[in-house]
């Protein structure tokens, strides 16, 4: 989709649509109050007769509305308006999206964006709006035999903001909206390929097809002969059921001169985790071909930086591997030696992310990274904590966790902090083994993140549970494309180019 900014007034616009709003109760927003004017009254007439109340969501298409050059107006509910907060807005212009997608306009004029939403500018307004059309004329229908598109799909918006001032930040707004957005679908299109299709090597592949694509990207795949030589036993461990051998890739940003300490992002990459020896229950483990979500999440972010040409250096990892039951699989009981040293006894082969990881965060200390940030579908527990709205931070470096929630309250990709306190390490105290890979059920999440802090000792770190956020079970199941829009603010804020000042 094609988007621009302008500021002109409504009824001089010639195009398919324009696209005004209608608070609640029956009551025209500045604009909508322009074209009743010109109109003499049409608007108010219809509204008068109780054709829209105005409430959040509800869309009334005009036709031919007199002195007015546009074919259509799109009405939109927007609620009280005293209560258009960031929710709202998003859900709104989501709607708006679909009804002018679904109703043949192929351009429309947006005037949305002059809506007052609490404590956000002009910048955000454009650059969500911008997001969410895209997110939500997203389709997955590679597989599909009959396709089923719209018959004419709107093609191009236009934002109308307030005064010619503010431009220029609609136009950042859009020209970062856009780049999220190529991240956002990357991430979407590589987690909803199924498991049969989607495995560590087809990771691999589509990292190497994103490097081709970008001068500053290049890459390097660490296979299953290159692992044991680094002693990375307990990332081949969780493969050794599977038939797919497990694959690492390593994609480089280079946005700044060699010398200036990179910022790694490493995503758990389990293409399937049927939970291995300790198998899951059937229900709904088709989902776990999200298992692969953080490393789709940094594959996204890798397309979104590369995308916008951030000058600092990134590196970002895709931990490819499969979780499956076998003859050779990994067992419980058994007592693994990690590349950092440190030994595992394995109590439950569905505790799989971490003993991927492990090794992973051991690996990275050769780049002597600036800050390291793991994504991963790490721990149900995640979820029964926070549902499907928020991501999980954890980290005991508080400057960065703030740098993290700011990044998240911008790009309004929710997060939320949970503690990594040293109290809960002992739960995951083996007498056998350096540690037990599982610390039971009280607080699972944190006893995760507690396992992973012990190979990170050489760098800021942060993980992030993605387990809640990075698909949507039910009929409408499907990735979401998070964390890429928070990681990739964090990395934007960290290049100094945060938002509408830059
Ligand atoms: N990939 C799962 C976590 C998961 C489960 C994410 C459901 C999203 C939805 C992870 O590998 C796993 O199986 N974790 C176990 C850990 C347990 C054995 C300590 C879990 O959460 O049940
Ligand atoms: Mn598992
Ligand atoms: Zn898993």
């Amino acid at each position: 989709m094609e988007f621009g900014v302008k500021s002109g007034s409504p009824e001089k616009q010639r195009t398919a649509c324009i696209v005004v709003g209608v608070f609640e109760p029956r009551r025209l927003s500045p604009v909508a109050e322009q074209l009743d004017e010109i109109s003499e009254g049409y608007i108010s007439n219809l509204i008068r007769r109780g054709d829209l109340e105005g409430k959040a969501g509800q869309m009334l298409l005009l036709h031919h509305i007199p002195n007015v050059l546009s074919e259509r107006v799109l009405l939109v509910g927007c609620g009280k308006e005293r209560e258009l907060h960031e929710r709202q807005y998003k859900q709104i212009v989501t709607k708006t999206i679909k009804t002018l997608n679904e109703t043949g306009s192929m351009e429309a004029v947006n005037f949305l964006t002059e809506l007052h939403v609490k404590g956000r500018d002009t910048y955000w307004k454009v650059r969500q709006a911008v997001e969410a059309a895209n997110e939500s004329v997203y389709t997955f229908l590679q597989l599909k035999s009959k396709k089923g598109e719209p018959r004419r799909p709107l093609r191009k918006i236009i934002f109308n903001v307030p005064t010619r001032k503010e431009l220029p930040s609609g136009e950042h707004a859009i020209e970062h909206a856009l780049a999220i957005s190529r991240g956002v679908k990357a991430c979407r299109d590589v987690a909803n390929m199924p498991p049969n299709i989607c495995n560590p090597q087809y990771l691999n592949d589509q990292a190497a097809a994103l490097v081709e694509e970008f001068d500053s990207l290049s890459l390097e795949t660490v296979g299953e002969d290159k692992m044991e030589a680094l002693g990375m036993h307990s990332y081949l461990a969780v493969g050794r059921g599977s038939d797919n051998e497990s694959v690492m890739s390593v994609i480089t940003h280079t946005g700044a001169d060699t010398s200036q300490a990179p910022i790694v992002l490493v995503g758990k990459g389990l293409t399937f985790d049927s939970g291995g020896i300790s198998i899951k229950p059937s229900e709904a483990m088709d989902e776990m071909k999200y298992d692969m979500g953080g490393a789709a999440g940094v594959l996204g972010v890798m397309h979104a930086v590369a995308t916008m040409n951030l000058p600092i250096n990134i590196i970002g990892i895709l931990a490819g591997c499969e979780n499956m039951p076998d003859g050779k699989a990994y067992r419980p009981g058994d007592i693994i030696t990690t590349m950092s040293g440190q030994t595992v006894e394995v109590l439950n082969t569905d505790a799989e992310g971490r003993m991927v990881l492990c090794d992973v965060l051991t690996y990275v200390e050769r780049y002597e990274p600036d800050t390291v940030i793991d994504v991963a579908t790490l721990t149900g527990a995640c979820v029964i904590a926070l549902g499907k709205h928020a991501s999980a931070v954890f980290t005991q470096h508080n400057p960065l966790a703030h740098e993290i929630l700011n990044a998240s309250e911008q790009s309004s990709d929710k997060a939320w902090r949970l503690p990594l306190w040293d109290e809960y390490q002992e739960q995951i105290d083996s007498p056998f083994a350096d540690m037990a890979n599982i610390g039971g059920r009280p607080a699972g999440s944190i006893t995760a993140a507690c396992f992973l802090s012990r190979f990170t000792k050489k760098y800021n770190w942060a993980h992030l549970d993605i387990a809640g956020t990075a698909w949507i079970s039910g009929k409408n199941k499907g990735a979401t494309g998070r964390p890429v829009p928070m990681l990739t603010q964090y990395l934007m804020n960290k290049a100094d180019m945060g938002g509408e000042t830059s």
